[in-house]
């Protein structure tokens, strides 16, 4: 271990002078106004002056290579650059000819459309190495000719099908090959290919671990590991009988631990515990980072054997705190660039006080950052080049010409791979190099001053980004911005504590099982004559818990406690009666994960599913507690000398509350919180396979302070309880959601029920769906597929909001039904209650029959492409596969009747009004998607 012993205030005039030197060779070095890169440079930085121009710009690049025919192109073009009359914005001067278009004609769309993919093309050309290896191999070629070395990286990451995560894992394998036999006749290049602690393997790869198998999921990090275990070997065992060396990129943070712990786990398997040649990345810009180097040296220190370590400050900054702030969470990030900036400076000096046991690999394209860097590894008496610097293609090319005269060991990070598949790092890069903060923005013909460049990483900087805004909320007029509302943040299964709490709640549920819920009256357990079994649908031998098969005389007197308290309660204030509420999600949010392993229990909902029903019913409560205390007070206004006119809502006395399984605590809990903050009293009918989630929400609701007869839960079959309570005289009003059938006699029953019963019964039926969305041809076929997936087997179909209709536009019909197919064939469903569960079964064996009927009349209907069936399990669990079924005629009963369960159909639409015309040919109305990238 080397220390620094100089204080780093002393470094201070070392890096200026290390920087400035950087600098000026850096200017002798840089593009000449005669060079594409030159005017490559110029015309990106006038693009990018203004934010929203370069979002338009960044979203054209994401979907022209999609883009099938020159009108396609032209069309988006005018769309995205030339404004409308909602957004009206003038266009910059290169771009108003190219925009000045309603509509394009041929040769106006051929000549823009050639324009702008030469233009991207230029552009994506100067990120990215090559399309095919070949390209690559003959690119890192040039870079040794240049005295620089490389690190090669196959572009592609989120891979939705497991053939192309192997077919990624080969080609790493192959590439290993190939360039190692080739790299044997490469002359040994000093600078390069040796540092103070040896020989350098010439051939260097870059790996993503997300590439290499098609679900890299922190919900579950044993199975994922083990998966990627398996890919991640046999390029570890190229790489070293070839010589080669292979470095692991780091990703999003949700999967910085688990690839951290997988590197560690591989490194110490005996095959690899002596093998030096790997590498890892540390980001800095998080907190985090300090501890993630302090563990990886200590364990590298037990393992005995060095690793490289790469240290950037983070590809993802944009993203990350996006995410962060649509999903409720703290930013893991550091908010200001300093703060990273800083951390560099600070963890870089850690890796060279160790670089015994950690070959340091410094990456960045910050003069500062690499100054401090060479001045720390000069102060600590290392000899040069013990340190690598790193630097992305296209990024800093003087910067990096600059470093190699002054004989630094540069390795540049060279990615290949077609624009589509490296779209994803394409727009990393130019949202990096045109950001505000980027250091190369600012240097390189930016303007700012080079002594304020090379200061010291402090606070005295600016603040240097605007907070991302939080979404708001507009009335329903559309009128007045509503009082924020905060949504519950979104359940982290990356977070190891989150994990361990769900597991912990699952055996707690468990150990729970086979008790009874009894009926509630007047806030009291009510008895029951007969008991009857929720059963788990993973494995319906097991009994979650007992409810009982209420008789009409319950109901009778449930009604009757609801309508003894009714008055009371809708005498209370609005405020108190909205206190009840929040108090009941501040529970809710106490017993979340016990409320989650319940529903996975008793209704087969995988932990995602389970996550987004809590959080559903949690947002329920508070948001209609929210919303109760602005509608609540009396209005009153002068309309007349002497007339005073008022209005206000009144309760309309006792409702009863049905609600289906499919989400078994939001849909029943959100009709009860709406009717009880608006000061009805309720009872609560739950679907009879989620009644003992339903026991659950109902105590929750009582214990956070509602009076005896304000809730009452009964349960049982709903031909008898369900029927009683709708026919009931003195029931005033019928919350439902449910099935249409169902829906449809609940209205029936109540318009010609007895005649004694004054005035009418208030409905409010939500029925069925058979949603549909829309592909447009722009669309991002991998995004639409695991949109279209997630919406129509998520929770096996049977969520009335499942997608039920894949309409497609004709120009990428096949492309995306092979895709849908290949990537839905790869779906095992299993018992919910395992993390890996992607898909849990069906809810029961009725619902089983009912799918192989409906998958019969689906081979009548169209082209079965994924044939679905019955899945055996060690459990008696009802578990089928996903099926699919493509040209389907808009009118058949498969494209028209409601499924719960998972068959999709797809359909063919000419163009998009056709699509919007078949999406509408169903009596249902109840959710629709479209994925398009026209904006
Ligand atoms: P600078 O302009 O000094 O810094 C820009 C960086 O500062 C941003 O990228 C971001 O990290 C951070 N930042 C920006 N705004 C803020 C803010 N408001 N608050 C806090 N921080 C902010 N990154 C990975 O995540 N994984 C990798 O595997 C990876 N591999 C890389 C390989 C190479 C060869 C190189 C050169 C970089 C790699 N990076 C990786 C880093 C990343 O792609 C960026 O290039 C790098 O973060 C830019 O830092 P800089 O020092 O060059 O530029
Ligand atoms: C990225 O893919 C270079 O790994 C970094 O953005």
């Amino acid at each position: 271990m080397t220390s620094l012993r100089t204080n780093t205030a002393a470094l201070e005039p070392e890096i200026r002078r290390i920087g400035r030197q950087i600098f000026e060779r850096a200017e002798a070095a840089g593009p000449s106004v005669f060079s594409i890169e030159y005017w490559q440079q110029a015309a990106m930085n006038q693009l990018t002056r203004d934010e929203g121009l370069k979002l338009r710009l960044f979203r054209f690049v994401e979907v022209l290579p999609s883009l099938q025919s020159n009108e396609a192109v032209a069309r988006h073009l005018i769309e995205y650059l030339g404004g409308d009359d909602d957004d009206p914005y003038d266009p910059p001067e290169p771009l108003h000819l190219a925009v000045a278009f309603d509509k394009p004609d041929s040769m106006y769309a051929s000549l823009v459309a050639g324009a702008a993919k030469f233009g991207c093309g230029i552009g994506a050309k100067q990120f990215i190495a090559g399309d095919t290896p070949q390209q690559a191999i003959r690119s890192v070629k040039r870079l040794r000719r240049n005295g620089n070395t490389f690190t090669l990286d196959v572009l592609g990451e989120t891979i939705i099908a497991d053939r192309i995560a192997r077919q990624h894992q080969q080609l790493y394998i192959e590439l290993i090959n190939q360039v190692s036999r080739d790299a044997r006749s490469w002359p040994d290049i000093t600078t390069i290919d040796h540092a103070p602690f040896g020989a350098i393997p010439k051939v260097n790869i870059s790996i993503k671990l997300s590439a290499i198998v098609v679900s890299f999921d922190p919900i579950n990090p044993k199975g994922t590991s083990d998966a990627v275990l398996e890919r991640l070997r046999p390029v570890l065992r190229a790489a070293r009988d070839a010589g080669a060396f292979v470095n692991v990129d780091m990703e999003h943070y949700a999967v910085k631990n688990l690839t951290l712990d997988i590197f560690k786990r591989v490194l110490t398997e005996p095959e690899f515990r002596d093998w030096p040649n790997c590498g890892i990345v540390i980001q800095c810009y998080m907190p985090e980072g300090d501890r993630d180097l302090a563990d990886l040296v200590a364990w590298a220190r037990r393992r005995g054997t060095p690793i490289s370590v790469r240290l950037v400050k983070g590809a993802y900054w944009d993203s990350e705190t996006a995410m962060a702030v649509r999903n409720g969470w703290q930013s893991p990030l550091y908010k200001e660039k300093w703060e990273s900036d800083a951390a560099y400076e600070r963890v870089g000096r850690v890796i060279l006080e160790n670089c015994d046991i950690i070959r340091p690999a410094f990456a960045s394209h910050n003069v500062r950052t690499i100054a401090a860097m060479l001045a720390m590894e000069n102060a600590m008496g290392l000899p040069q080049r013990t340190l690598e610097l790193q630097m992305l293609t296209g990024m800093g090319e003087p910067l990096r010409r600059a470093l190699t005269q002054m004989k630094q060991r540069v390795r540049v990070y060279a990615p290949f791979g077609d624009m589509m598949t490296g779209m994803a790092y394409l727009i990393r890069r130019l949202i990096e190099n045109t950001a505000n903060e980027s250091f190369l923005r600012q240097s390189f013909g930016g303007g700012t001053p080079t002594d304020q460049l090379l200061r010291k990483p402090g606070p005295s900087q600016r603040p240097t980004r605007s907070p991302i805004p939080q979404p708001f909320l507009q009335d329903p007029e559309g009128e007045s911005p509503m009082e924020p509302f905060q949504s519950e943040p979104e359940i982290n299964f990356a977070d190891g504590a989150v994990r361990d709490a769900m597991n912990a709640a699952l055996h707690h549920v468990r150990d729970h099982f086979g008790e009874r819920h009894a009926p509630i009256i007047g806030n009291e357990p009510a008895d029951a004559a007969e008991w009857r079994p929720s059963r788990n649908p993973s494995d319906p031998g097991e009994v979650v818990g007992h409810f009982a098969n209420c008789d009409v005389k319950t109901v009778d007197r449930a009604v009757a406690a609801a309508k003894r308290a009714a008055d009371a309660w809708a005498d209370q204030s609005g405020e108190a009666r909205a206190e009840v509420l929040d108090r009941a999600a501040d529970a809710l949010h106490a017993a979340r994960h016990e409320l989650m392993a319940l529903t996975i229990f008793e209704t087969g909902k995988t932990w995602r599913e389970a996550a987004g029903d809590y959080l559903e019913t949690i947002d329920y409560f508070r948001f209609y507690a929210h919303e109760w205390r602005r509608l609540t007070h009396r209005n009153r206004h002068r309309d007349w000398p002497g007339e005073v006119n008022e209005y206000f809502y009144a309760p309309r006395g006792v409702v009863a509350v049905i609600g289906p399984f499919c989400f078994p605590m939001s849909l029943i809990g959100g009709m009860t919180a709406a009717a009880l903050v608006t000061g009805n009293s309720v009872v609560m009918k739950p679907a009879q396979h989620s009644s003992i989630s339903a026991a659950r929400l109902c105590r929750i609701l009582i214990d956070a302070g509602l009076p005896p007869g304000v809730l009452n839960f009964v349960t049982g079959a709903g031909d008898v309880v369900g029927d009683a309570l709708v026919k009931h005289a003195e029931v005033d009003m019928i919350a439902f959601t449910g099935s249409s059938r169902v829906g449809a006699s609940i209205i029936e029953s109540a318009r010609t029920r007895d005649a004694d019963r004054r005035g009418f019964t208030h409905i409010l039926a939500e029925m069925g769906g058979k949603n549909a969305i829309i592909i447009d041809d722009d669309a991002d076929i991998d995004e639409a597929v695991q949109a279209t997936i997630a919406s129509a087997f998520g929770y096996s179909g049977q969520k009335c909001t499942a997608c039920s209709r894949a309409i497609v536009l004709a120009d990428i019909y096949d492309a995306y039904l092979e895709k849908l197919k290949e990537a839905a064939g790869g779906i095992t469903p299993r018992s919910a209650e395992d993390p890996a569960a992607g898909v849990g079964p069906l809810i029961d064996d009725t619902a089983v029959a009912s799918y192989q009927a409906f998958i019969e009349k689906a081979k009548r209907s169209g082209r079965l492409i994924l044939p679905g069936g019955l899945i055996d399990s060690n459990s008696s669990g009802h578990f089928v596969r996903p099926a699919i079924v493509a040209d389907v005629a808009p009118d058949s009963d498969i494209a028209q009747q409601e499924i719960m369960a998972p068959i999709l159909s797809v359909l063919r639409a000419d163009n998009f009004e056709h699509a919007v015309k078949i999406a509408n040919n169903s009596p249902y109305g109840l959710v629709g998607g479209i994925y398009s990238r026209s904006p």
